[in-house]
């Protein structure tokens, strides 16, 4: 049987290599993405069996708008691979009036997933989060004044919104042991993925990462995987197996923060508490 996958950021870069793989095999890929003209181009470029739809993480009525038109045109989604993001981006406030980075990467993946759920769960579906090893460079597991621009910098903030992506993922797995649907977690290592660097970042650390990053296919690998096996935990990360970076996939530990059960309890009701959603 064919089957479904919503991918989010899939224009460009892993987003759109993973729909490639993943059409491959004969599944329809939702491209969830947030301009029209990239949506479309990527929908023209992977063929008949992906779909472009419109959906901005950082607008919450977008969201809404996505889930209503997948729940009326498609009842039963397999996968939701949670991987549109933004990366070591300047301080910028959303409409909403969160800070960018936290509310794509976190906010909008929390919001999505939980919104799926229903869906998801009529055929036993799949949450898969993207993280990144810069969460092994969060240091500090710190909630306060998020939204503003005092102590923020962009290598900061980026680490700590995987560190979230992978406490959001073990945690959401927790709560869903009692339903069918189930949670995994990967990272790509450093990988090539077409401007994914971004401008922002200096000549010194873009050469650092040219250096050593790899092609897009032992990058999406790890997430392949985390689609795809059966057996399946969101207590480790799948990740290529040698430092991260190289190789194939593999099961691998996360930041020591991640495994600690009362800072994910704090960061689910803060987060319960900004959006106002719960499962
Ligand atoms: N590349 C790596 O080595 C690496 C390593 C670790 C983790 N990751 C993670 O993997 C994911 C994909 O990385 P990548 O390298 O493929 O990045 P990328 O090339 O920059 O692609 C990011 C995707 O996210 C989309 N996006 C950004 N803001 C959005 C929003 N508000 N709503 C919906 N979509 C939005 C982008 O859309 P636009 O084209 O419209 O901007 C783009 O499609 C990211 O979450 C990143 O944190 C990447």
């Amino acid at each position: 049987m064919t089957k479904t996958a919503i991918i989010t950021g899939a224009n460009k870069g892993i987003g759109l290599a993973v729909a490639k793989n993943l059409i491959s095999k004969n599944y329809q890929v939702i491209l969830a993405c947030r301009d029209i003209s990239k949506g479309k181009m990527a929908q023209e470029f992977l063929g008949s069996n992906a779909k472009f739809l419109e959906l901005d993480l950082s607008r919450p009525s977008s969201i809404s708008q996505f889930v209503n038109q997948i729940n009326s045109d498609y009842s039963e989604i397999d996968v939701l691979y949670n991987n549109a993001g933004l990366i070591y981006r300047d301080f910028e406030l959303t409409e909403e009036g969160y800070e960018s980075m936290l509310s794509v990467n976190y906010f909008g993946a929390y919001r999505l997933a939980l919104m799926l759920l229903e869906n998801l769960h009529r055929r036993s579906g799949r949450i898969v989060q993207v993280t990144s090893l810069s969460m092994y460079l969060a240091r500090t597991f710190n909630l306060d004044g998020l939204h503003s621009m005092e102590s923020f910098s962009p290598s900061n903030r980026y680490n700590l919104t995987n560190l979230l992506r992978s406490m959001f993922a073990i945690e959401l797995e927790n709560k869903l042991k009692k339903t069918s649907i189930s949670v995994a977690a990967a990272h790509p290592g450093v990988t090539k993925s077409r401007k994914s660097r971004p401008y922002e970042v200096k000549k010194i650390k873009k050469s650092f990462y040219t250096y050593f990053s790899t092609n897009i296919k032992t990058g999406i690998a790890p997430i392949v995987r985390a689609i795809e096996d059966e057996n399946i935990t969101a207590e480790l990360v799948y990740a290529p197996k040698i430092l991260g970076v190289y190789g194939r996939p593999s099961l691998m530990k996360y930041n020591k923060l991640v495994y600690d059960q009362g800072l994910r309890g704090k960061l689910w009701s803060y987060t319960v508490n900004e959006l106002n959603l719960d499962i």
